[in-house]
């Protein structure tokens, strides 16, 4: 069946993105959160970064309201019944997760692909919490949303190929470059970054350069957009944390050990851009 209606679960950064460029794209969108302060904040995060297109330029004042028209909010899961796709956007937490997956099972008609937009957990642990692990994939998508152009497919062992197949079709109708990957710790690119992001910390934390120096020599000398430590802000320096450790639990590679800095980082809530502070201050 064709994807018309697509249910995103959490309008934090990531879902409020998703959102965004489903409905952008044409699609109806039935977004959740769990209560209607974090809704309401997830909503006004989409109009204001549509109203900035719409002042720069990039869109009319038509497509902000026709796209907005096409998103609906709820404190209510009960709203994904008629869903052909959804998008689970929570936090990283699997016993969270797998009762979400559970929930959206019953309540989705047969049809409906059941998807992750997880960083590192496993997706065939969420597959196996349904009765329809045939129909569950990972739809990875970067941060920020409405500019990253990648998605990375995660298709476990479960996943059939039709699943499969409308997932990508479903990333190509929203502007994404699809990469395809096995359902293993970190997927692709966090098992690639994640390093680079420990290295840059135990750098800092040894005295090696400046966290300044450490970001210019990697934004001019490599023509990254922004140093590691910066990145580790953009993304939430215990996202960070959590993607490290997930990693390490499966593969015991010291390469994703934790360095005590960032440990302390996240025990003082210094978490990057979303409180203000993390290896540097946001206004
Ligand atoms: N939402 C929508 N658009 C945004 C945005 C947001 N949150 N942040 C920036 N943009 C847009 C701006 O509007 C601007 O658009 P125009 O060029 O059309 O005007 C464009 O992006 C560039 O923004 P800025 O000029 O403000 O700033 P910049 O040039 O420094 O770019 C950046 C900012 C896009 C974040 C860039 O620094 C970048 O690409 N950084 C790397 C991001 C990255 O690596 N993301 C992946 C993180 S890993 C991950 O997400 C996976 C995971 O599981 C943790």
């Amino acid at each position: 069946m064709e994807i018309k209606k697509v249910g995103v679960i959490g309008c934090g950064t990531m879902g409020a993105g998703i959102v965004q460029v489903c409905a952008q794209s044409g699609y109806q969108v039935v977004v959740s959160e769990i209560n209607d302060e974090l809704l309401n904040k997830g909503l006004a995060l989409i109009n204001s970064v549509l109203t900035k297109s719409v002042d720069k330029g990039k869109i009319s004042q038509q497509d902000k309201d026709s796209t907005l028209a096409r998103i609906k909010g709820t404190t209510n899961t009960k709203d994904f019944s008629d869903c052909d796709l959804t998008i689970e956007v929570a936090i990283e937490n699997m016993d969270l997760k797998k009762r979400i997956f559970a929930e959206l099972d019953k309540i989705c008609p047969s049809h409906t692909i059941l998807a992750t937009n997880t960083s590192s957990l496993s997706v065939t642990d969420m597959a196996m919490a349904t009765k329809r692990p045939d129909k569950v994939l990972g739809l990875h998508f970067f941060n920020p949303v409405p500019v990253m152009k990648l998605m990375e497919i995660v298709k476990p062992i479960t996943t059939s190929d039709e699943t499969y197949e409308k997932g990508k079709a479903f990333g190509e109708s929203v502007g994404k470059t699809i990469v395809t990957v096995q359902d293993t710790p970190g997927f692709i690119v966090n098992r690639l970054l994640t390093p680079i992001i420990l290295n840059a910390i135990r750098m800092l934390e040894a005295g090696v350069a400046s966290r300044e120096d450490i970001d210019t020599a990697i934004t001019l000398g490599l023509n990254h957009p922004m140093g590691p430590l910066a990145l580790a802000d953009l993304v939430g320096v215990d996202v960070v944390l959590f993607i490290a450790n997930t990693i390490y639990d499966e593969f015991k590679d010291p390469q994703y050990a934790v360095p005590t800095l960032m440990k302390k980082m996240v025990v003082a809530g210094w978490l990057g851009r979303k409180v203000g502070k993390g290896f540097y201050e946001y206004k």
